[in-house]
């Protein structure tokens, strides 16, 4: 840790950064008696199992856990079904109340009640069942964000097929890899999608990777661009959504399904390799989800809630989907851009749909700041009572202004922790009990345990120095295997720090026990609170063609919190011309995405390594974000890394 980040968190705890709760606010909240931990931790079990109650059981379970490291079983012998607590138990009392208040890019709207979502997904399910699809069959999803997402995610619960959704920005190869290590048999997608005014062809994207996936039967598409996106329909194989579910009946039966019966597969990206299929299953990640929702957010019957992420992400997943639904709740969903037609987009739909919890991540919240609060200021915020942040450290002059600008000073803000793995927030306020300060996700949720160990996997004493995040007991929202790879499952989590869960972020507790998340300390990224890994766009580098030798780094964003560094040699005699960079631009984002899309590349003769041929990224960092260098002296050719410094000083040019 620098010294200037050490001085970074000597400053947060400062008085004048403290935000403590309002009394009003505490009065009302659903979560005011601060003895809620101490009970929680004395038995984390019976804490579960407590709230385990409040979820719609069709048999009740028998053990809350069966802890054999590092697998878990929660509620073994219970059985539920996610879509039937999201759906089903509502209908007596909140049948007409919306769920969905969905808009579209360019204006439309559309709400579905509880009792329409239901249909909805009922008749959907039937069309599933009619495609052959059994209990435990896969479907992969690529899809916009159109209310028909989350009823395809939910169709696929009610009959037990785990869905594995694909974020529709993500490339045709970036699909086919993801549904060929589910062996999907179903594809649901749409003709397009809309962002920023233009189509986003799906369906022909689509079409490009199941040239290499060869378990997909069906496919199932979904009308939304019409004209302009227009598609082939492949004979036999694909079909439209509007076709199938016509006359077709709109109750189905939810499958009765084991405690631990897979829900869904998400691919993230690693260390090494291609990404990894996080396994959730269903009856502890729906508890998990539903508390938090109801707890973090303190969800109240008239609530309007919305979430900004991508339900193509895990925060889409757990707080748009499952964790709001399961608690009856009214959600936002928006289509497209922030900035499209104009930069007030969020705002105006904050004001015209009354929207009183808002959910969104820092670099949305550094974008709207550089954009300046003229656009907030033409609308009426004044139904917002709640604020959260995720996915990324925020920073505490963003946290600030959300807390200004958006918040009008009176709203408690949530920074909440947690990641693709875990499942649902892990550390973050009650936003009715924790003071909280700017900069930190403050104090794990009760019945989490966390710490910071050293390398040596030591407790290190709050107050003292940074170290690595990790969770001590089994939570149940926590995932539960990478899919068809155990081995990796044990390796990558649970092996270093014995006994642990290591979250692979690095972190720091503050005097007073908070914890201040510093960012991962492994080779993932996080690029606008998107996790990609320096392997892979190492990877797509080298697949130009062009490039013989590649190394990835994170460097300091403004708004993106980090951006991506390549340092690339340049295959025999191409040249590092301002084309060839293009080139190389345009090619990771064809391969992976345009999330991918370095920031920087610097043409380098030589990468630095050490005597054993290691490249030393820890040297790139330092470059990349113009520090002084560190430690050069295990380097084989000590000069490489200053010409390196020389050329990205003169050839550096962030996009
Ligand atoms: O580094 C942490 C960061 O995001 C990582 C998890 O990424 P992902 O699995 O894509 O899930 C993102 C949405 C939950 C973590 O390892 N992260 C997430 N939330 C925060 C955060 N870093 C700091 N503060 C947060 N509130």
């Amino acid at each position: 840790m620098t010294t200037e980040m050490q001085s970074h968190f000597d400053v947060l705890l400062a008085e004048d950064r403290r935000y403590r709760p309002r009394p009003e606010f505490t009065s009302e909240a659903n979560v005011s008696d601060p003895t809620i931990y101490e009970k929680a931790a004395a038995d984390p079990e019976a804490f579960w199992a407590e709230q385990a109650r409040e979820l719609e059981w069709f048999t009740p379970w028998e053990t809350v856990l069966e802890w054999d490291r590092p697998w878990a079983k929660w509620f073994r012998g219970g059985r539920m079904n996610a879509s039937y607590n999201c759906l089903d138990r509502h209908l007596g009392t909140r049948g007409a109340k919306r769920a969905i208040v969905w808009e579209g890019e360019f204006g439309e709207e559309r709400t579905l009640t509880y009792r329409e979502l239901h249909c909805e997904v009922c008749r959907f399910a039937n069309v599933l069942k009619h495609l052959g699809l059994r209990v435990g069959d896969r479907v992969a999803i690529y899809m916009g964000m159109v209310p028909e997402l989350p009823i395809a995610m939910l169709a696929c619960a009610r009959i037990g097929c785990p869905h594995s959704v694909v974020f529709g920005g993500f490339s045709p190869e970036s699909l086919s890899d993801r549904i060929n290590d589910a062996e999907a048999r179903v594809l649901i997608t749409q003709d397009g999608g809309f962002r920023r005014g233009s189509v986003v062809p799906l369906k022909q994207n689509a079409d490009a990777a199941l040239e290499r996936s060869a378990s997909i039967e069906h496919v199932v598409v979904l009308r939304r661009a019409g004209d302009r996106a227009p598609v082939k329909m492949c004979e036999g194989r694909d079909r439209w959504w509007h076709e199938l579910i016509e006359g077709v009946e709109d109750e189905c039966d939810a499958e009765p399904l084991d405690s631990e019966h897979m829900l869904y597969i998400l691919y993230t990206s690693g260390t090494t390799g291609k990404p990894k299929g996080i396994v959730h299953t269903t009856a502890g990640y729906l508890l998990g989800t539903a508390l938090t929702t109801k707890w973090v957010f303190d969800l109240k019957e008239d609530d309007v809630y919305w979430c900004t992420a991508d339900i193509g992400w895990v925060t889409g997943h757990s707080y748009i989907v499952y964790g709001p639904l399961a608690n009856g709740a009214t959600c936002v969903m928006y289509e497209g851009a922030p900035d499209y037609p104009d930069k007030d987009r969020f705002w105006d739909l904050v004001a015209r749909h009354q929207v009183t919890v808002l959910y969104t991540a820092p670099t949305s919240i550094r974008m709207f700041m550089k954009w300046g609060a003229e656009y907030p200021q033409r609308h009426d915020l004044s139904s917002l009572r709640l604020l959260g942040s995720v996915g990324e450290p925020i920073n505490p002059e963003a946290w600030v202004w959300y807390n200004q600008h958006i918040g009008g000073g009176r709203c408690p803000i949530v920074d909440t922790w947690w990641q693709t793995e875990t499942g649902m927030i892990l550390i973050t306020p009650l936003p009715g009990l924790t003071e909280t300060v700017p900069g930190s996700a403050t104090v794990p949720f009760p019945g989490i345990s966390a710490s910071i160990v050293d390398e040596n996997g030591e407790e290190i004493e709050p107050g003292t120095a940074a170290g690595y995040l990790c969770i001590n007991h089994p939570w149940p929202a926590m995932f539960r295997t990478i899919f068809r790879d155990p081995d990796r499952f044990v390796e990558n989590y649970w092996a270093r720090f014995p006994g642990r869960y290591f979250t692979g972020d690095g972190a720091k507790q503050l005097e007073n026990g908070y914890f201040a998340i510093i960012g991962r300390v492994d080779d993932v990224l996080n690029v606008a609170g998107h996790r990609i890994g320096t392997w892979e766009v190492e990877s797509a580098l080298i697949d130009s063609g062009d490039v013989a030798e590649a190394a990835v780094v994170g460097m300091q964003h403004e708004i993106k919190g980090q951006g991506i560094a390549a340092f690339v040699t340049l295959k025999g005699d191409i040249e590092g011309t301002d084309s060839e960079q293009e080139k190389l631009r345009r090619h990771v984002a064809e391969k992976i995405g345009p999330i991918a899309r370095p920031d920087q590349i610097i043409f380098a003769a030589d990468l630095p390594k050490t005597r054993s041929a290691k490249i030393m990224r820890r040297l790139l960092r330092d470059i990349a974000d113009g520090r002084v260098l560190g430690d050069t002296t295990t380097l084989a050719d000590p000069a490489v890394v200053e010409q390196l410094k020389s050329q990205y000083e003169a050839q550096g040019k962030t996009e």
